[in-house]
């Protein structure tokens, strides 16, 4: 489905992952570590499909592309540390501070996220292009989007297994209000921790290939969609996924009193709403047409992917 642009994706990230000779060898060793793992590549892929959706050239995707894919990269070193979810295995791997030690794998996240706003900046033309995937990712990426989800998962952890619509009135409201319900809070993590970043690789796509601010904004509403049913997916193979096919800790998210879509919801009604995110995703972009066919299938393997 992807397999043509992931050469693209790796070339890259070969090509923009350089490290100055000052760099200490250990820190470029252990950010060259987490990124040469692999992984699914779904989001700087999603940056090249929705450039080529929209008329534009593939080629000129590419930093956005290997940006996107540090800074997720990093967000996925930071949310193994111990002081996070605490996990040994990533991409099939000892997490990125078991491999080192948790000094580098904080520097080696660190060294990520502000490598991927180097590429943009040093790579896109013309400036305001650049400009705006800038403003893109770093919204995506910051307490608007994935760090600020990511706090408002850690506040919510212990109260994971509330019933649907009751009130959550603890102490730790403060990122998300206290009026929520706490199917709302979890649909608003969701949105922030991992669908912000999904959807900034949709918009910068669209914006490399000067795209009008309509069809940025129908790319951005499928990313929307797709981000949550992406993380939706996610619990769902925490609870019924095959660690070795997933390369990472499962059935951890119980344990951590994580407030998540099958602990609150269930299975099949956690899937039901995932069914329902990736239908209204297919019919947003129905507008692009046959433009549109790659990005469509990606919305379906989000549903049945088993990794
Ligand atoms: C894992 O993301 C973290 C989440 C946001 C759920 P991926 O499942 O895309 O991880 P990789 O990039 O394939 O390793
Ligand atoms: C992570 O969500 C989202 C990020 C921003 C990294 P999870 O904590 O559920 O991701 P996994 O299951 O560890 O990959
Ligand atoms: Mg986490
Ligand atoms: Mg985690
Ligand atoms: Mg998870």
């Amino acid at each position: 489905m992807w397999d043509d642009l992931i050469p693209i994706v790796e070339a890259g990230l070969d090509r923009y992952l350089t490290c100055a000779e000052t760099c200490p060898r250990r820190l470029e060793e252990a950010m060259r570590y987490s990124v040469e793992a692999g992984g699914k590549r779904l989001r700087p892929v999603l940056v090249l499909m929705a450039c080529e959706a929209c008329g534009g050239a593939i080629e000129d995707a590419v930093p956005a592309s290997v940006a996107i894919e540090m800074i997720h990269t990093y967000s996925l070193i930071h949310d193994d540390l111990p002081a996070m979810d605490d996990d040994d295995l990533r991409r099939g791997r000892p997490t990125n501070h078991r491999q080192f030690d948790e000094a580098t794998a904080i520097l080696a996240g660190d060294g990520l996220l502000t490598l991927a706003f180097e590429v943009i900046a040093r790579n896109i033309q013309p400036a305001e292009v650049a400009i705006s995937c800038v403003a893109d990712l770093a919204s995506a990426a910051g307490v608007e989007g994935m760090v600020g989800g990511q706090m408002a998962d850690l506040e919510a952890e212990g109260r994971g297994l509330r019933a649907e619509g009751q009130e959550i009135s603890a102490s730790a409201t403060s990122t998300l209000g206290p009026q929520l319900s706490a199917l709302d809070q979890l649909e608003e993590i969701h949105l922030r921790k991992t669908g912000r970043l999904l959807r900034s690789s949709l918009t910068m796509g669209a914006r490399v290939a000067r795209a009008e601010p309509a069809t940025v904004e129908l790319l951005d509403h499928f990313g929307k969609c797709v981000g949550l049913a992406f993380q939706i997916a996610d619990d769902l193979l925490d609870v019924t996924g095959d660690a070795a096919r997933m390369g990472k800790g499962l059935r951890k998210d119980a344990d951590h009193g994580k407030l998540t879509y099958p602990g609150l919801l269930g299975i099949d009604e956690s899937r039901r709403r995932a069914e329902s995110l990736i239908d209204e995703a297919r019919c947003s972009i129905a507008a692009l047409g046959d433009r549109g066919h790659r990005l469509d299938a990606v919305a379906r393997f989000i549903l049945e992917r088993d990794h």
